[in-house]
């Protein structure tokens, strides 16, 4: 039988790429995209999918309990990915209340509507059914110099957008101890790639740079992250929900930490290849202006993705270098997505530095 994925968040940035993914890979699959369309919705994320035979396009609200059971029963997914979400650290400092409504809340009422339509399912249905939570590796906290998260590191979330997804895992660990939900639980590192919202780092800076404004770096830009291409979550993902346990925690990184201020020479030496700009003295990289840093900055987020390669036979494919000109080059392609989701909500403008 053809699997059938329901991708909660699917108009953002990973979930599109999970989508685009899905449809490409596993042609008989239908794929219902369930996403409420906030700012860091796109539908032009899913021009690409639009005519693919099992695409459909829900429009809702994670926290809509009726429209989310409705959705189930009407769809019969047999894997449900959720990645909707509210996820830029710098909104969830300036307000908080839109992370703990969809991530805590949303992810509590995905986990009660999932619950009461397993008890509708005939037993082998349910045995096969998924819920692939989808969470990031900032639960964990802040790490020194060394050392790496593991899927048994201690949570301990620092900022606000950090806690809701702290929470929402909690809640879907207990779904699967108390009520036996087929659960699974992936906690990766920072994503780049295509069809990022201009809020976060690496769009930020791709963009401003062909603009030739001003590159903001956070602090002293010695903040380090992991980073993987997005294509590789999406393929993590998919593995995950094929092969994973249910009740299991899987780390997914890249193998690749890199300080903020790296991440930022790696795209400037990128697009000083791919787009010259012999007017600026000093390539693109001269434009990096340092700012104020954010309040909580985590230091260092670093991932051991033993479990997932070990147990699952998962590895990223796409290297740092490459990953890093394919996004270049992906944002130079696609100027008119650019142009258009810079006339919506996105003006690169800085947030998260609090009252
Ligand atoms: N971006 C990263 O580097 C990263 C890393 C690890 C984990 N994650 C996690 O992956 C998931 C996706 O992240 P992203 O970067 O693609 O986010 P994104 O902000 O690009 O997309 C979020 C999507 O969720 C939708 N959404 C928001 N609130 C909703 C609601 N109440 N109901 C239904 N849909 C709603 C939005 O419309 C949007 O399409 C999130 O759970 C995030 O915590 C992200």
């Amino acid at each position: 039988m053809d699997p059938v994925y329901l991708v909660t968040g699917g108009a953002g940035f990973i979930g599109s790429n999970l989508v685009h993914l899905l449809c490409r890979e596993r042609p008989g699959a239908r794929v219902v995209v369930y996403d409420a369309l906030t700012y860091a919705g796109n539908l032009d994320n899913l021009e690409p999918v639009r005519g693919h035979a099992g695409f459909e396009l829900v429009e809702g609200d994670l926290c809509d309990r009726a429209l989310l059971a409705a959705t189930l029963e009407r769809v019969r997914p047999t894997v449900i990915f959720n990645l909707a979400a509210e996820s830029h650290v710098d909104r969830s400092i300036d307000g908080p209340a839109a992370f703990v409504r969809t991530n805590v809340l949303g992810t509590f009422e995905l986990c009660e509507a999932v619950r009461a339509h397993l008890r509708a399912l005939e037993p082998t249905a349910r045995e096969a059914f998924r819920l692939l939570h989808v969470s990031t590796d900032e639960v964990y906290g802040s790490l020194g110099p060394t050392g790496l998260f593991t899927e048994t590191t201690a949570y301990a979330p620092n900022s606000p957008y950090a806690a809701s997804k702290a929470s929402a895992d909690h809640f879907v660990r207990a779904y699967h101890e108390t009520f036996g939900v087929p659960t699974l639980v992936t906690n990766c590192s920072n994503n780049y790639g295509p069809y990022q919202f201009p809020e976060k780092l690496v769009p930020v800076v791709v963009l401003n740079a062909l603009e030739h404004k001003a590159l903001p770096v956070y602090g002293d830009g010695r903040n380090v992250r992991d980073w993987l291409y997005v294509e590789d979550h999406a393929r993590a993902l998919l593995c995950v929900a094929e092969r994973g346990v249910p009740g299991e925690h899987y780390n997914i990184g890249g193998n690749s930490e890199r300080t903020n201020l790296e991440m930022v020479r790696a795209l400037c030496t990128a697009l000083d290849e791919l787009v010259p700009a012999p007017e600026l003295a000093g390539g693109y990289y001269a434009l990096v202006t340092f700012v104020k840093d954010r309040p909580g900055h985590d230091r260092r987020y670093a991932i051991d993705a033993s479990k997932v390669a070990r147990e699952l036979g998962f590895r990223p494919g796409v290297d740092f270098a490459s990953g890093i000109r394919r996004t270049v080059a992906w944002y130079l392609e696609h100027r008119e997505w650019c142009r258009r989701i810079g006339e919506g909500s996105s003006r690169r403008e800085r947030l998260g530095l609090g009252a």
